[in-house]
């Protein structure tokens, strides 16, 4: 690893560092900024929430993030095959990994009793045990495709109300009438199959084209048009008579409502709305050039989502507030109260309104569902050796048939008697369908898991030094390992932002990340 590495000659590579940007951009602004961060933040006590939020983007997300990215560039590789390329010297700490993750599992199991995940925690941690840190790699992949799983069935919805608003369909003045045409559609198994397979054949679409052609092609033109109809949004919604409430509950901020769980809310939703822990910007970093910068490309990145972020809550809720709407509906925002907060707007044009929002969503579910796609497309080409059009489509049938168990569950689990049973067994008790379990366990699980391991991995095993360089590199013919004490090792060390960064690399990200964990695991209260 010593020797000067080139970039592989066959991997493909963005075309220019603003498709990249778009790219990621599109992976991270998804459903969780146009929906979740608006109605978490009117929660937790609004502009006061936002400067928490921001606080953890800035210190735990944006550091793991480039830690992502300066995996994947380093060693031109999928998750799984990031993990390997930088295993050398890994042993010792991932066997105390596997020892440490054994002691959670027995935690686990003594104080909330639930064995099913503790189970699985100790089978991770033997896992670890016998193939190091290569297992994290898998995770991230794994993971990857369990969410699209479910995103599907989320995009397929957003698909579905885009038609039914533009046929003029989501014409209902009150919550009630709204409730039952959305619950029409979730309990429709056959209709959701249909706009979930729609979703996945889109999002394949554009995989099956490749990187440059397909996935930055498509970014370039969606998010930009995304931003215009944010903002045509946000000028109608902010110019309601009555709008100032809702600008107030979403901005005003209010501190005596932050909590500790406030905090750990933010920093799980920094994870969740960067798209990190997942191995999607280690896939993404892997198909960079190694003369691009990553790190103004990483924090435009960041700033793009924040700003779709505050541009959604600026669309919502004035319009809301206006109507006279409630705005803490919670899961229902989007789907009721929002087509009918756009009917009752003076003017009749309802049904544009209507179709503007669902097209936006349905944007961000598709740009997120493609990056998705395409890490597991990246780690199926490489291990299995096969063509990236025979991925894409294996891929997607695999996903799609899972799917039909969050399409088919929804509302009711009497399809499906024999997985509530098992998922009963696993988690102690079922609460919703299995959409929601699934997004419990990769949400507040796997994601801050994952997060915690690459932070670890890039901070204590491949080092920081290492990465910083990999940050810094402006060309293909530096060495990747620069020898101890050269020049430009030192002079890099020296800087702030690379001492600053190691520090939450190694030490914050990890101790914050683990408190999250154990949190959701309920072995931390507050
Ligand atoms: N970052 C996306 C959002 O904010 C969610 C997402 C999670 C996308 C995981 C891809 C992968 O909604």
């Amino acid at each position: 690893m010593g020797e000067i590495i080139f970039m592989s000659e066959n991997r493909e590579h963005w075309g220019s560092t603003w498709g990249f940007i778009m790219a990621a951009a599109g992976s991270a602004i998804g459903l969780g900024n146009i929906w979740r961060f608006p109605f978490i933040t009117g929660m937790n006590g609004g502009g006061a929430f936002v400067l928490v939020y921001l606080g953890c983007m800035l210190l735990i997300g944006l550091p793991v993030m480039l830690a992502e990215f300066a995996m994947g560039r380093a060693s031109q590789s999928d998750p799984i095959g990031a993990f390997q390329y930088f295993r050398k010297g890994s042993d010792t700490i991932s066997k105390c990994f596997a020892g440490g993750g054994i002691l959670l599992a027995a935690l686990i199991a003594v104080f909330s009793q639930n064995y099913g995940l503790a189970s699985i925690v100790a089978l991770i941690a033997l896992a670890v045990y016998r193939w190091g840190f290569t297992v994290v790699g898998f995770f991230c992949s794994l993971v990857a495709m369990l969410i699209l799983s479910y995103y599907a069935v989320i995009g397929g919805w957003t698909l579905l109300y885009t038609y039914e608003a533009f046929a003029g369909n989501l014409n209902f003045s009150d919550p009630a009438a709204a409730g039952k045409a959305f619950g029409k559609m979730a309990t429709n198994g056959w209709l959701c199959t249909a706009g979930m397979l729609t979703y996945m054949f889109i999002c394949a679409f554009v995989c099956f084209a490749g990187v440059k052609k397909g996935v930055e092609f498509a970014s370039k033109v969606l998010m930009p048009l995304l931003f215009v109809l944010v903002l045509v949004l946000v000028v109608r919604s902010v110019t309601l008579p009555g709008a100032g409430k809702g600008i107030e509950f979403f901005l005003k901020p209010d501190f005596s409502k932050i909590t500790e769980k406030s905090v750990l809310d933010a920093l799980g939703h920094a994870f969740y709305s960067l798209s990190l822990g997942m191995g999607i910007l280690i896939t993404y970093g892997s198909y960079l050039p190694r003369n691009r910068n990553i790190l103004s490309s990483a924090v435009s990145i960041a700033v793009f989502d924040t700003l779709l972020a505050m541009l959604a809550g600026l669309a919502i809720f004035p319009a809301v507030f206006a109507m006279g709407g409630s705005p803490s509906q919670g899961p229902s925002l989007i789907f009721q109260v929002l087509p009918i907060t756009f009917n009752a707007i003076p003017g009749s044009l309802g049904w544009l309104w209507n179709g503007f929002f669902f097209i936006l969503l349905a944007i961000a579910a598709l740009t997120s569902g493609i990056s998705l796609l395409e890490c597991g497309v990246a780690t199926v080409m490489q291990h299995l050796k096969i063509s990236r059009q025979k991925a894409v489509i294996g891929l997607t049938v695999v996903i799609s048939v899972f799917a039909l168990l969050s399409c088919w569950s929804v509302g009711d689990w009497s399809n499906m008697p024999v997985l509530e049973k098992v998922l009963n067994g696993v988690l102690g008790s079922v609460k919703g369908n299995f959409l929601d379990e699934l997004d419990y366990i990769c949400s507040c699980w796997i994601l801050p898991l994952d997060g915690l391991l690459i932070a670890v991995f890039v901070g204590w095993i491949w080092g920081v030094g290492k990465c910083s360089q990999e940050l810094y590199r402006r060309g293909g013919s530096m060495p990747l390992t620069l020898e101890k004490g050269s020049a430009f090792r030192n002079k890099l060390n020296m800087q702030l932002p690379v001492r600053v960064w190691s520090l939450f690399v190694r030490f914050i990200a990890p101790i914050l990340t683990l408190i999250t964990f154990l949190y959701a695991a309920g072995l931390v209260k507050f």
